[in-house]
């Protein structure tokens, strides 16, 4: 059947791995308290001379080898992002650079740790607007530049990394590398509660007017307020998840697989309480990577493809929230 798919997939992980007792000659932390409060144990940190750009290149071209698609053939190149290289060019406009995808539209889009899903969405919309489209959807964060090593609350959470999928109308056809068989994208739903945009905020724009010379102040790193982020999280993914399968008429029984975003370990197991959820059908990686932002559900793919946890026929449910307030889930079929 010709329908969105998922062509192929490829991930990158920065080599230096920064475990909980690392962290404990920068913070006042402890092993004990991260595993138990959020499932991570470790989480990867870009090299000095790295930008979330160069880990979106690496990612992109794994998954064009595995669509088997050369980069002059992409029309579009989405970067999901919230820690780009600048402000202004697009991330997106520095990775079609770099992998030689000249000439293609590229754009980043910002729905913070949702962004992922969010760029499926936009690139359903832009493959219905133009079925001959070839898509390259990129997730990659930076987490660790924009990090306040002062706020333990805060600092120990996340990590940098990216994932990236190349989407075209098509048929599922042969195998890939990195995934079972091509994943039909079956459905899409995303939300945003604006009003509640200053629970979660990473600084460096334009809200605060810094002049040359100007120290940055704390808002220009992550703040959070974790336990206001946490309730909220719980709710939108639950709630998200139970309208997209209603509406697909599924019910979780048709799921094989559910691939939350990766931010703590609390929040995937009290979602998958309230939708009684069996715990093997949940995937987890944060222990490895801690949050990701959008790189999150792209990473999960790709490790539980790699785990064989994703079989050919496998029904997967993905579903994240993030700042904004942004939340979301899609539904993919391999
Ligand atoms: O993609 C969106 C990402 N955001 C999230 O997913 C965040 C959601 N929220 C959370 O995951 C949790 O709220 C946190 C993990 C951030 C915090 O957990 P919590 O259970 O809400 O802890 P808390 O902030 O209320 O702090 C409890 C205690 C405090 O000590 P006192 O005041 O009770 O003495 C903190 O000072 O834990 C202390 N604490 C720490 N101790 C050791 C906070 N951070 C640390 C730390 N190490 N890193």
């Amino acid at each position: 059947m010709t329908a969105i798919h998922i062509q192929g997939l490829g991930t990158y992980v920065p080599e230096r791995r920064i475990t909980n007792v690392d962290l404990m000659s920068r913070v006042d932390t402890n092993d004990e308290w991260i595993v138990s409060r959020t499932g991570i144990k470790a989480r990867h940190m870009l090299a000095e001379d790295e930008n979330g750009s160069d880990a979106a290149a690496k990612a992109a071209l794994c998954a064009l080898e595995d669509a088997g698609i050369e980069a002059g053939e992409i029309t579009h190149v989405l970067a999901a992002t919230c820690t780009p290289d600048y402000l202004c060019p697009s991330t997106a406009c520095i990775l079609s650079g770099k992998i030689g995808s000249h000439g293609a539209a590229a754009f980043d889009l910002n729905a913070a740790c949702t962004g992922f899903i969010y760029g499926l969405e936009t690139a359903r919309g832009l493959l219905a607007a133009a079925p001959d489209a070839k898509i390259l959807l990129v997730g990659t964060e930076a987490f660790t530049r924009r990090l306040n090593w002062n706020d333990r609350t805060t600092c120990i959470l996340f990590g940098d990394g990216a994932a990236a999928v190349v989407l075209t109308n098509g048929e599922a056809g042969r195998p890939r590398k990195r995934l079972p068989a091509a994943a039909r994208l079956r459905d899409v739903r995303c939300g945003a509660d604006g009003r509640q945009y200053a629970l979660l905020t990473v600084g460096g724009g334009t809200a605060r007017d810094y002049r040359p010379g100007d120290p940055v102040q704390d808002d220009f790193y992550l703040q959070m307020q974790g336990r206001e982020v946490y309730k909220l999280a719980v709710r939108s993914l639950s709630a998200v998840c139970e309208e997209i399968l209603e509406r697909n008429g599924l019910t979780l029984d048709d799921i094989d697989l559910f691939i939350p975003h990766q931010a703590n370990l609390r929040i995937i197991e009290a979602v998958g309480d309230r939708l009684k959820l069996a715990a093997d059908k949940i995937f987890v990686n944060l222990d490895e990577y801690g949050n990701t932002s959008a790189a999150s559900i792209p990473l999960g793919i790709g490790d539980a493809c790699a785990q064989a946890r994703i079989l050919p026929g496998s029904r997967v449910l993905l579903s994240a929230f993030g700042g904004g307030f942004t939340w979301g889930a899609a539904l993919l079929e391999f």
